[in-house]
């Protein structure tokens, strides 16, 4: 697999086969584990398990033993789908969604791991065998400690068109009590945020703050009339409930969903997302493997409550080869930076004068035809993927993330992320953009500055290799 130009170097995901999202991110004993949706047999998404990894530092990850696997007779019999998990009574308690093909919702059901988190055994009992009346989507169960009890959303949709997080609650994790809605919308453009929100909403996930404040992230899902994105609602607790005021569109690229939050033991919010294969499903087929588990982030919310994402500053831990360039880039002009491997974390600052404008070009390979655009300006960045692809099967398209730092006479920092066929792109104001491609040959590329403004740019860029520490993924 390692032979594959796309296969990620530091990305978690397994060496072959199907993954899709990152489920029941808990930190137990002393160690991070990340679970997630994977078919352990083919490149396809069907009777899907829960994959499993751990790491003492988000660097090094040990693969564990399948944690969940379908049972012929059990409803889960098609696929253990996603959830999340708790450190409880020392041992992990899984809730994941047991799916069986002709069922349109998916009842709640749980397992409990032995002391280490390794192996797990499933409950007799469903926690949530039916979904609530009006309810005809029904899935993804996050369960966490708020006070004296449990509380448990799950994700739904509803026969009047109302995308939902339905709310449960526990004293025990064994009876839930069934709550109503925490959140519920229509799936129309809120006029505050041009961000539609899904007929039904998949894997919601809720950090509360110590502060008291609150984020909602959901995954919007569509039957048809796609493509599904990620929305994050900004909220406050209010009373024994929480109320939401602002929504927003979580990540701006075209392929990024159902992330899932974690606590880490020092209070931060971690978050992984699911980046799927931006090419048609034969190409997974030929390549052995689909899916990839984004870096972790760092999410804090701003003044406005708006999520703020950062890669996790464990990542500067996988950082090899480093060099600095200062430049100023003038209208009309290109100036090369300086060349990266195919696993890089690039940090560009710019200055600008009046007309604040920009041009990066990440050219792959020698042939300088393959390349992936990013242009800052109108106060946004486009990142355009017209050229990144060596194969025709690939998704091409360009994407805008919001850029309001970008100002006359203001400064500008953004940090990117790549690794073989996936960037994560994240601006000093917190947005974040994940984008696919599939160049022909991925060994290095080459960082371009392009003077496409009235005025110079003053650019300066730190940027660094990556590598997996020690033995590599062990
Ligand atoms: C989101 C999702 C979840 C479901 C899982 C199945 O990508 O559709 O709603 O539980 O994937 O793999």
């Amino acid at each position: 697999m390692s032979q594959d130009p796309h296969f990620p170097e530091v990305h978690l995901r397994p060496p072959a086969n199907w993954i899709n999202d990152p489920n029941g991110l808990v930190h137990h004993n002393g160690w991070y584990h990340v679970f997630f949706q994977h078919n352990p047999q083919a490149p396809t998404h069907e009777q899907v398990h829960w994959g499993h990894y751990r790491s003492r530092d988000l660097l090094r990850w040990e693969p564990q033993p399948l944690a969940l696997a379908p049972d012929f007779g059990h409803p889960d019999e098609d696929g253990c789908f996603s959830g999340n998990a708790v450190s409880h009574d020392g041992r992990i308690t899984a809730f994941y969604s047991a799916h069986r093909v002709g069922h349109p919702w998916q009842p709640v059901a749980a397992a409990d791991s032995d002391p280490d988190g390794r192996t797990f055994v499933k409950r007799p009992e469903l926690l949530v065998p039916e979904a609530p009346l009006g309810v005809t989507t029904f899935r993804d169960p996050y369960v966490w400690r708020d006070g004296e009890r449990w509380r448990m959303l799950v994700g739904a949709g509803c026969s009047d068109g109302d995308g939902a997080a339905l709310a449960y609650t526990s004293p025990d994790l064994d009876t839930w009590t069934y709550e109503g809605a925490l959140h519920r919308r229509a799936d129309t453009a809120p006029a505050d945020s041009g961000v539609r929100t899904g007929e039904a909403w998949e894997c919601p996930q809720l950090a509360a703050y110590d502060d008291g404040r609150v984020l909602l992230l959901t995954s919007a899902w569509y039957q048809r009339t796609g493509p599904s994105h990620v929305v994050a609602w900004s909220g406050a607790r209010d009373g024994d409930g929480f109320r939401f005021d602002g929504v927003t569109r979580f990540d701006h690229g075209p392929d990024f969903y159902a992330p899932a939050l974690m606590r880490a033991p020092d209070g931060r919010w971690l978050l992984w997302g699911w980046s799927w294969e931006a090419r048609d499903a034969m190409c997974a087929k030929e390549a052995g493997w689909a899916g990839v588990l984004t870096v972790p982030r760092e999410i804090t919310l701003g003044p406005d409550g708006k999520p703020h994402q950062a890669p996790a500053r464990e990542l500067a831990g996988l950082r090899t080869r480093t060099w600095r360039e200062t430049c100023r880039t003038e209208p009309d002009t290109t100036t090369v930076l300086g060349d990266i491997g195919a696993a890089a974390d690039v940090r560009v600052r710019l200055g600008f004068g009046a007309d604040p404008a920009w041009g990066l070009r990440l050219v792959c390979g020698s042939g300088g035809t393959e390349y992936l655009d990013l242009e800052a300006r109108d106060g946004a960045l486009t990142v355009d993927r017209g050229h990144a692809s060596g194969d025709a099967r690939a998704h091409v398209g360009a994407y805008r993330m919001p850029l309001p730092e970008l100002a006359p006479g203001g400064e500008v920092e953004l940090r990117i992320i790549l690794d073989h066929s996936i960037a994560e792109i994240f601006s000093g104001s917190g947005e974040a953009l994940t984008v696919r491609f599939y160049p022909s040959v991925c060994e290095a590329w080459t960082l371009v500055s392009r003077g496409i403004a009235r005025d110079a740019v003053e650019v300066s860029v730190d940027a660094h290799d990556l590598r997996i520490p020690d033995t590599g993924r062990a």
